[in-house]
């Protein structure tokens, strides 16, 4: 072949590369080049007929045709790829603004649907809903309740802390709701009556601890609550949330550092046959679950929060609420509240609108 035939083959071969319109044209081309019976191919098994220099000088013009050749072919098919894409991302395109279809209705979480009945319950007490940060500075969430640096009860809140900004003590996630009484007191002045619902942190993670987990505190203050306060309020709490008006409640003596006295809450349950049942089973049942820690307000409490101790005093108490949404609800492990698995939402979760309240039930 002599060296104008060749630079036209290249020519030809170009045009239909430059001409192929989708990708299975261009593999056509392809073929039809540099395939075994493609042009190109055709034009090597000649070689072998030519002799020295000539075939020399053939076969080096046959590969720059070859090398140019298939050059275009892949810019082509990167042209052509790229069409195709923008062609399926105009074609795909997702309008979010449109409504999402009936079946991807939402579920109210368990979490949310427990701390809407607890606020039904208090609000109807009487009890307005206070909040705090999910950061927390060290005094707030210890010192002012009375735990401080070097106090054993910081060790056992397992806290995250955060990297200091300055040579003040590390900020924390905080490790309970509590801290919440104090910023009500700092800023307001009795009668106080509170809850404050909401998420905390402790670095810990099994069946029934979760790295963060959701408390409700309650805090009262004024100048003539007393221990029968408490006691008839969390009575009354109980009975309502679990819907058993004969539900017994115990108060077991405790240590908590910023009450005194302090008292754990129990309630009546049942363990026959391995399943945890909560009600009343009779006269000499003792079996028993702890549902929250309660107590008197400790005096240096009430002064760290700005508040005179010899005028008045209160009551507090703080429970989980994912884990009494775990017990009214049966639902077994508490790290799936925060799998985000949509069957499971659909299994435990509630209809939206749905509102609990006192009147119209939980
Ligand atoms: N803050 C305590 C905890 O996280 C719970 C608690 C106990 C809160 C007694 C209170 C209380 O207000 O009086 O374990």
């Amino acid at each position: 072949m002599t060296a104008p035939d060749i630079s036209e083959l290249q020519e030809s071969l170009l045009a239909e590369v430059a001409s192929a319109d989708s990708l299975d044209a261009l593999e056509a081309v392809r073929v039809s080049a540099l395939g075994k019976k493609g042009a190109i191919t055709a034009q090597m098994k000649g070689l072998g007929a030519l002799d020295g220099e000539a075939r020399k000088e053939a076969g080096q013009a046959l590969n720059r045709v070859k090398d140019a050749v298939q050059a275009a072919i892949g810019a082509r098919q990167a042209a052509l790829d790229a069409v195709a894409l923008e062609a399926r991302l105009a074609h795909e395109t997702v309008d979010v603004t449109l409504p999402p279809r009936p079946r991807l209705e939402g579920h109210l979480h368990p979490v949310s649907q427990v701390t809407e009945e607890c606020i039904a319950i208090f609000g109807e007490m009487g009890f307005t809903v206070a909040e705090g940060p999910d950061i927390e500075d060290d005094f707030h969430n210890f010192t002012a309740l009375n735990i401080p640096p070097e106090h054993p009860a910081r060790q056992m809140h397992d806290t995250f802390y955060l990297n200091p900004p300055d040579d003040r003590p590390a900020p924390v996630l905080r490790t309970h709701t509590s801290p919440v009484q104090i910023r009500t007191m700092e800023t307001s002045k009795p009668p106080i009556r509170i809850i404050a619902p909401g998420r905390t942190y402790r670095s810990d993670s099994d069946a029934t601890h979760t790295p963060m987990f959701h408390q409700i505190e309650a805090l009262v203050v004024d100048e003539t609550t007393h221990m029968g306060h408490l006691k008839g309020c969390i009575i009354d709490f109980c009975r309502a949330f679990f819907d058993i008006p004969d539900l017994p409640v115990r108060f077991r003596p405790s240590h908590f550092p910023f009450t005194e006295p302090s008292m754990e809450v129990d309630i009546g349950c049942s363990r026959e046959g391995g399943e945890l049942r909560i009600g009343n089973f009779g006269e000499g049942a003792d079996n028993w679950l702890e549902i929250m820690g309660s107590g008197m307000v400790h005096p240096k409490v009430l002064e760290y929060g700005g508040i005179d101790p010899t005028k008045y005093q209160g009551f507090a108490f703080g429970m989980g609420i994912d884990r009494i949404a775990m017990l009214k609800y049966g639902i077994p492990d508490l790290r799936t509240f925060f799998d985000a698995d949509i069957r499971w939402l659909r299994h435990y979760g509630f209809v939206p609108l749905a509102v609990p309240s006192m009147v119209r039930g939980l």
